[in-house]
């Protein structure tokens, strides 16, 4: 059974506030906010489902989560609680590397903060796991309370769940939310739409339901003899705004700020309107952009976040469907279909409406990428292992696993060049925690692209392996929208990706300051969930 689009009103998450105002002057403020299995309802037709929500109270739980609300300069402390069942609601794969509790009772989760600039000790590695009332914990674990303190650029975070093997799961099951740093004397001259019903977030995600409402996901691996129930890439035909599937929004003829996270687990989503409407860039991930980017299409990998403006009073219709046409693998894999390249529906009135929103001709400068600085250049290949079916059986990052100690280790306030060499036929998101980066080059690898894997896998030392002497294909030019700072990019097929990093704030030469032990660390990571499972992840050491 099929069902029917554009019929829910898109929903908005509830708002928490992430500090106080006392005496009219902002002071920092502890949240408690915690996981809880409950009925969400994700479409008017569709029988409620048992998912996995954020929220201060079972009873305000929404999926998404709440979005928190929080002011540049001013901490946030959230005790992120875990109250979930003992049992997984989805099937889950003990032959990953994987949190799982002594008793092998309840659901392991630890919160990341994405984007945030922020002590490894509240960033929520993927060993520093709690089960429910901190019963069990990983062996990274080190506190219930985390600390936010919100002193990065503003712009869009998001907060989801990052427990080891598990972060596809629990995602799936509901374990994401919104987080906005907000800068009032930055932002507000920028006169850019403001307020509940003109600045809103929108979190897209695919998932694929049973008639019973429930999250189907497979539980037959694709290599069942040594993964019983991984799969390289979760996909579902529903395409879920702000928790409901195809939603609609009624709009004025003005301006919208709609800043849009790709929640995902593996589908990247190539945006476009149906009647040509175009989108603004203000900011990318979460730092703004210097001056705005218009595009007629945007392509949001995992992960990554676009902050788009929307003028609706350019619309010659009254009618605008959001749609999508990203293959899925992406960029060779199947095309979209009826039900996964729609998205939502927005119906615009008829009056014509006087707008006071602007978009700047200049946004936010930051200090742009010094080469001079450059402490250390390194080389991070991304390989697929197959088995002898040949199917995937695990991804790795240079070679090694997880839990292979540390060979990334920069210095605080030092930037980095990294060469990322996608040696698969799919692209890969790349996320690093606490670094900022500007991609500067993508170079197809020529030639003997085979001797140049035999090379790799034996050695894991790509510089021994003369990239130069591959790397002199074609070029793909950096989107305009995308030369900005990001926390995540699209790592081509193919290609090798040089970006600089920055791991420390990009506003300031101030670096962080951080437990001087360094345990437990950051981590960088492709951001296809069910990639990073298995065990495209790798520890990273800030060192001193
Ligand atoms: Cu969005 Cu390491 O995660
Ligand atoms: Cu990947």
């Amino acid at each position: 059974s099929k069902l029917e689009m554009f019929v829910d009103e898109l929903p908005d998450m509830p708002k928490i506030h992430g500090y106080d105002i006392v005496d009219g002057s902002p002071k920092p403020k502890l949240l408690t906010i915690g996981m809880f299995s409950k009925k969400w309802k994700f479409h008017r037709d569709l029988p409620a489902t048992t998912v996995f929500a954020y929220g201060a109270t079972r009873n305000t739980a929404t999926v998404p989560g709440p979005t928190i609300e929080a002011l540049h300069g001013t901490a946030t402390y959230v005790k992120w609680q875990n109250d979930l069942p003992s049992k997984h609601i989805l099937p889950w794969d003990p032959t990953v590397p994987t949190a799982i509790p002594s008793t092998k009772k309840g659901v392991p989760t630890v919160v990341h903060l994405h984007g945030g600039i922020h002590e490894p000790a509240s960033d929520g590695n993927s060993n520093a796991w709690f089960t429910a009332r901190f019963e069990e914990k990983g062996p990274a674990w080190s506190r219930r309370t985390y600390h936010y303190d919100n002193n990065q650029q503003p712009g869009n975070l998001w907060y989801h769940d990052h427990a080891l093997g598990l972060t596809r799961v629990n995602l799936l099951a509901g374990l994401i939310g919104a987080y906005v740093i907000r800068q009032p004397d930055i932002e507000g001259p920028l006169k850019l739409p403001y307020g509940d019903e003109f600045d809103r977030p929108l979190i897209v995600f695919d998932r694929s339901f049973r008639v019973d409402g429930s999250i189907y996901m497979n539980s037959t691996g694709n290599n069942p003899s040594i993964h019983p129930q991984w799969q390289p890439e979760y996909f579902g035909d529903a395409i879920v705004v702000n928790g409901k599937a195809w939603p609609k929004m009624v709009v004025r003829r003005r301006k919208y700020r709609f800043r849009i996270i790709n929640a995902s687990n593996a589908r990247f989503f190539r945006f476009f309107f149906s009647n040509g409407l175009e989108f603004i860039h203000v900011a990318a991930d979460s730092a703004y952009l210097e001056k705005p980017v218009v595009a007629n299409e945007t392509l949001v990998g995992p992960s990554e976040i676009v902050d788009v403006v929307v003028d609706f009073s350019k619309s010659k219709t009254d009618e605008a469907i959001l749609e999508n046409d990203a293959p899925y693998p992406y960029p060779t894999g199947d095309p979209v279909n009826e039900s996964n390249g729609k998205v939502m529906k927005f119906i615009i009135k008829k009056e014509r409406e006087v707008d006071t929103w602007r978009v700047p001709k200049k946004l936010i400068k930051y200090p742009s990428s010094d080469l001079s600085s450059v402490s250390q250049t390194r080389y991070i290949t991304m390989y697929e292992y197959t088995s002898n079916i040949n199917e995937p059986t695990h991804l790795l990052l240079n070679g090694k696993s997880y839990d292979a100690p540390a060979t990334e280790t920069p210095k605080a306030g030092t930037s980095e060049i990294w060469n990322v060499i996608n040696l698969t036929g799919d692209n890969h998101p790349l996320h690093i925690h606490l670094g900022l980066f500007k991609v500067l080059d993508q170079t197809e690898l020529v030639d003997d692209k085979e001797v140049f894997k035999g090379c790799m896998l034996k050695k894991n030392d790509a510089i021994k392996c003369q990239i130069s002497k591959y790397a002199r294909g074609k070029k793909i030019e950096v989107e305009a929208h995308e030369k900005g700072w990001k926390n995540v990019y699209k790592i081509a097929p193919g290609f090798v990706t040089k970006i600089l990093v920055k791991f420390s704030y990009i506003h300031s030469n101030t670096s962080y300051s951080f437990d001087p032990t360094g345990e437990p660390g950051y981590v960088y990571h492709c951001h296809i969930l069910d990639h990073e499972d298995n065990a495209m992840m790798r520890p990273l050491k800030v060192i001193k």
